[in-house]
């Protein structure tokens, strides 16, 4: 039996040695290892040997099998190796041809913008509000007192859809919005980022554009508060040497209102083409909210005051970059837009 067991490994490895496929190798498996396998059949006859004989016979079978095992494994991973190698050298691929280029999109400047002005904000406590675009009248002007007769309408040349629903002018309809929602509860701080619509169209002006709302409604909030905020905005915005100043004006939603100047980004304050020569550039409007305002949206205007202001982003991303005409940023042009 034992000499069976030696012609079987001889036979094997010697199968082995010849082998030249990976087919091959797994019939050489089956043929000796498997179930119905040389080897296997030898054991099944170790039935008939003597006690004695059995566990000698079978520590050799068991070498056996071991061997061939080994050997097996052994020159399959070789094989595999082998045809690996092949397949490679096989390839041909240059790795000095130019690659595929990729485009990578970037953000349009109007966002880069709102972005940072999302962010000074927020830095000041402030959240995000939004409201829709096609408005009611009574949130675009009737709540923020301006009722139908009112002047201060034709400044705001308005896209009507019917005589009550038209495209918002401006984001302040959304503090009439934020402040129904919240009263009689303070704090509110927010910020509204969107776009609003008016009939204009020339090198400074587009029909779609894009507004920044400021609110704020607590008790005791002056309008230093509000001259505080804004100065820590502009130079945020526009540089630690930025100054600002305020001039009176007119909104119907607030009193008192004012206009606001930083210096002039191009030449410090002396005077250039960008500032007319003033070393004055506006920047937004704001004020104490009205009173009235206050009431129409639930609030006690005895317990309670606010500021609200509203800044063009075009103008402010005009003003950053450099632009001499607003029209740029909504030509969809390339050349253009890849430059931020
Ligand atoms: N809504 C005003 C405008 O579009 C700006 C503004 C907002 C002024 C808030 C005062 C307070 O011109």
């Amino acid at each position: 039996m034992e000499r069976k067991l030696m012609q079987i490994q001889d036979r094997a490895l010697e199968e082995l040695a010849g082998a030249g496929s990976l087919e091959d190798l797994n019939e050489i498996r089956v043929r000796y290892l498997g179930k119905k396998g040389d080897l296997t059949g030898v054991l099944r006859g170790m039935g008939a040997l003597s006690a004695e004989e059995r566990p000698r016979i079978g520590q050799v079978a068991n070498q056996v099998k071991e061997r061939i095992e080994d050997r097996l494994n052994e020159i399959t991973a070789n094989l595999k190796d082998h045809l690996t190698r092949q397949r490679l050298a096989a390839e041909t691929l240059d790795i000095t041809l130019p690659g595929t280029a990729f485009n990578f999109g970037r953000l349009h400047p109007l966002t880069v913008i709102t972005r940072q002005i999302e962010d000074i904000f927020l830095g000041l406590g402030f959240s995000i509000a939004e409201g829709p675009e096609v408005e009611l009248d009574y949130y675009n002007f009737e709540a923020l007192n301006l009722p139908k007769d009112h002047p201060a309408r034709d400044m705001q040349d308005t896209f009507f859809i019917t005589p009550e629903v038209l495209l918002r002018t401006h984001t302040s309809p959304v503090q009439v919005r934020t402040m129904e929602r919240t009263a009689p509860a303070v704090p509110v701080k927010v910020i509204v980022p969107g776009k609003v619509y008016r009939r204009d169209d020339d090198a400074t002006h587009s029909p779609m554009f894009h507004q920044v709302e400021g609110l704020a409604v607590d008790r005791r909030i002056t309008m230093a508060d509000l001259r505080g905020m804004l100065q820590v905005f502009a130079e945020q915005m526009f540089g630690p040497e930025t100054r600002t100043r305020f001039r009176a004006s007119y909104f119907p939603f607030t009193e008192p209102s004012a206009e606001v100047d930083i210096s002039c980004t191009m030449c410090g304050g002396k005077g250039c083409r960008t500032c007319s020569h003033t070393g004055w550039l506006e920047i937004l409007g704001c004020g104490m909210v009205h009173p009235r305002v206050l009431e129409m949206s639930g609030y006690n205007s005895q317990e309670v005051t606010g500021f609200a202001f509203g800044m063009g982003v075009e103008r402010i991303t005009m003003l950053k970059y450099g632009l001499d005409d607003l029209r740029l940023l909504f030509d969809n042009d390339l050349r253009f837009l890849e430059q931020f």
